[in-house]
């Protein structure tokens, strides 16, 4: 059913995503080391990777980056884990939505063997696919740094890994940094993007038709106009109307879809310094060019703005994907992040 909020993990749950779902596995085919699934919160990483995790015949862990505080130590004793006991595990929970798992580290250690030991015995265990969810969260130099150390010495090794923010996930994988310990190696990148407004119709009306329901195409489409293409917002809103039968069930999905992209807002504005420039900068994308919105910013900040310093927040907005640029303008990346900045 696709109205469940969980992510998802079996095959008929999960629409659409063919093409990226098939890069992945192709990938893993190939035998490729890294592959990286990246992509805005909320719009699939998770349930593509647990598809392919429960597809997977091959020796498999799963990680989950939240719970993981020191990569150098733990990525490779979970690794080590797997190797010797030959079957698969899993590391944290698969998140749902209000589950939260910060901080809670796991237990493994790395016994009284020396490195050479465990390398031999990871290097006899043959094939082992190792997936990393919210990768973003661990120490990311460190990741980069095992990644690389893997990559360069377990050829037998594939690394899945998926990441919301895209910033992040380039910091991870050292995309254009030279002095990153990955720079130069084959990294596949699969990006998941959001329906377009076709796909997030057939989705709601597949999903409503699942519970037996009949939907107005009028109510459909005032519900993608409000919510866009996210796919996880979607099914929020099919839950709420659909499951849960509520009667202001758009209200409800776009307040809390709203809250859960503030959430994510505050998290990121507490690393920078001038957080009124990165509000009004989200204020204003409202599909002007670089020169008006750097005008329109610089009204409401009182003064006019350094040109470097407004393309520099507005660069990491963009990496951090708050806002999107298309045809040389600005938008909000999701339209429920205009809600969001009132509440930030
Ligand atoms: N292709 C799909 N078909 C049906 N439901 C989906 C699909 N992709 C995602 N969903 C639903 O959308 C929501 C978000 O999915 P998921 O948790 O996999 O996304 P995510 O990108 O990992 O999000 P986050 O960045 O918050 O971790 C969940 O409720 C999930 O059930
Ligand atoms: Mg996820």
């Amino acid at each position: 059913m696709y109205f469940e909020t969980e992510p998802k993990s079996r095959k008929e749950d999960f629409f659409n995503y063919d093409y990226e779902y098939n890069q992945v596995k192709k990938a893993l085919q190939r035998k490729e080391k890294i592959i990286a699934v990246v992509g805005v919160r909320r719009v699939g990483k998770t349930s593509l990777l647990n598809m392919i995790y429960n597809e997977t015949k091959d020796l498999k862990l799963w990680l989950d980056g939240r719970i993981v505080d020191d990569p150098k130590q733990e990525v490779f004793a979970a690794i080590y884990e797997a190797a010797k006991a030959r079957k698969p595990k899993i590391f944290g929970k698969i998140e749902s939505l209000n589950i939260s798992a910060f901080g809670l580290g796991f237990d493994v250690k790395l016994g009284g063997e020396s490195r050479a030991e465990i390398e031999r015995k990871i290097g006899n265990a043959g094939r082992i696919c190792v997936f990393i969810d919210e990768a973003q969260r661990m120490k990311v130099k460190d990741l980069g740094d095992v990644l690389s150390y893997f990559y360069d010495r377990f050829p037998q090794l594939s690394f899945l890994i998926s990441g919301s923010e895209i910033g992040m996930v380039e910091e991870i994988l050292g995309e254009s940094d030279s002095e990153h310990p990955l720079y130069g190696r084959e990294i596949v990148k699969v990006v998941m993007n959001r329906l377009d407004r076709n796909g997030a119709m057939e989705y709601l009306k597949r999903g409503f038709g699942q519970l037996g329901m009949e939907v107005s195409d009028e109510e459909i489409m005032n519900a993608i106009g409000e919510l866009d293409g996210l796919i996880g917002w979607l099914t929020l809103y099919g839950y709420e109307r659909g499951v849960k039968k509520s009667k202001d069930a758009l209200e409800k999905t776009s307040k809390s879809a709203a809250r859960i992209a503030a959430t994510e807002l505050v998290h990121f504005l507490q690393g920078v310094k001038n957080r009124r420039l990165y509000l009004s900068i989200m204020k204003n994308a409202a599909g002007r060019n670089w020169e008006e919105l750097r005008t329109y910013v610089g009204k409401e900040m009182g003064k006019p703005l350094n040109p470097n310093l407004f393309n520099y927040a507005l660069g990491r907005l963009v990496d951090y994907s708050f806002v999107e640029k298309r045809d040389q303008k600005y938008h909000l990346s999701d339209p429920l992040l205009a809600k969001a900045v009132f509440l930030v």
